[in-house]
């Protein structure tokens, strides 16, 4: 298992400046954040406590989505006011990542104070993995804490660069995850892999896919897959899993005659592709569940999952473990990890470019 670097409490003291990077990339509602029971907003906070405790003063960091440049229905604000109505106190938003506003707050916070730095991908230089920026954000602080397990695979700068720069450790967030996440993966162990980020979601199908002995595609993939224009990824795939790999029986479409979902028939034969699993780990959902016809074969899947008697369910993701949050399972699933690429990385052995700075 990865050590990790963990603080202690003589590496912060009142007045310590923490530059804390958490993961808050939740889709907004209606322009609002919500923070849900088991999110990965909600999972950051008791860090952010425990630092305010110890008398901190906290520069929260996290991106937003993936915006390009300065584009602001990306700004970081309603995070910010969510999270301050959850801790019960204001955190003040700099205007930009490492500009003079940004500057002006970070100098004058107080021990106890958080503030937090608009949204990191608003400066390119970020996703570039660049040490410029990663010198600039580092200078706001004493001390950078990751707790932010969702975007450990990414190479960014504040990420990874800019553990280079200051005393860096692993929040307790961070450590729990890649702890849990650690545990033997009990065969047979069945994969699920929705969603619809193809480029990403497609080759890590042969990486953690081989792992597995079956391997479950949603409906979102399949283009990948579509015989006559299949992808050099997607052909990889398949000549690696062979009869392991699952792609829908049938699908539902909508009246654009877009695929929207699994079928009936694959919703009724997913308890056998799951039966006898020791580990199960999903991420993403399989339909396109925005749309009200498309969410049946998710939750088919779900119910599917904690139907499986002894299995280690671990599920993963922002939009599949907030749709797992508003149903009458989550306290069934095993884990709800914060990362969902991150997650199937992690899974798959690869190097975490966002843990390599942090070990112990
Ligand atoms: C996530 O939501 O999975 C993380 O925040 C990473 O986001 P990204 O895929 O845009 O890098």
């Amino acid at each position: 298992m990865i050590i990790l670097k963990t603080w202690k409490a003589g590496d912060i003291k009142r007045g310590t400046r923490v530059l804390l990077r958490i993961d808050a990339n939740v889709d907004l509602v209606r322009g609002r954040a919500v923070i849900g029971k088991h999110d990965k907003i909600a999972k950051a906070l008791p860090e952010i406590l425990k630092l305010q405790a110890r008398g901190a003063a906290i520069i929260i960091m996290t991106h937003l989505g993936r915006p390009r440049g300065k584009q602001t229905e990306f700004s970081v604000a309603p995070i910010a006011k969510a999270m301050g109505k959850a801790l019960g106190t204001k955190i003040a938003v700099a205007e930009d990542v490492v500009g003079k506003d940004a500057l002006r707050l970070a100098s004058t916070i107080k021990p106890g104070q958080i503030i937090m730095l608009e949204n990191l991908r608003f400066d390119k230089r970020e996703e570039a993995n660049d040490e410029t920026l990663a010198e600039l954000l580092a200078s706001f602080g004493d001390v950078y804490v990751n707790n932010a397990f969702g975007v450990c695979h990414r190479a960014h700068a504040s990420v990874a660069a800019i553990t280079k720069f200051l005393p860096s450790f692993a929040g307790g967030l961070l450590v729990e995850e890649v702890k849990q996440l650690s545990a033997p993966m009990k065969k047979p162990f069945v994969l699920i892999v929705g969603g619809n980020k193809l480029e990403t979601k497609v080759p890590l199908l042969s990486t953690l896919g081989v792992k597995a002995d079956l391997v479950i595609v949603g409906s979102g993939l399949l283009p990948a897959f579509k015989k006559g224009r299949l992808s050099t990824e997607a052909k990889t795939v398949i000549d690696l899993l062979g009869d392991r790999l699952r792609l829908p029986l049938d699908t539902r479409v909508n009246q654009k005659g877009s695929v929207i979902d699994l079928g009936r028939a694959t919703e009724q034969i997913l308890p056998t592709w799951l039966r006898g699993a020791k580990t199960i780990v999903w991420n993403g959902p399989v339909g396109l569940v925005e749309e009200r016809a498309g969410a049946a074969g998710t939750k088919a899947l779900m119910k599917a999952i904690v139907g499986v008697h002894g299995a280690r369910s671990i599920v993963g993701g922002g939009s599949t473990v907030a749709l797992v949050e508003n149903s009458t399972f989550a306290s069934k699933f095993t884990l709800l990890s914060t990362g969902g690429g991150a997650m199937l990385e992690f899974l798959s052995g690869a190097k975490m470019p966002g843990l390599e700075g942090l070990r112990g």
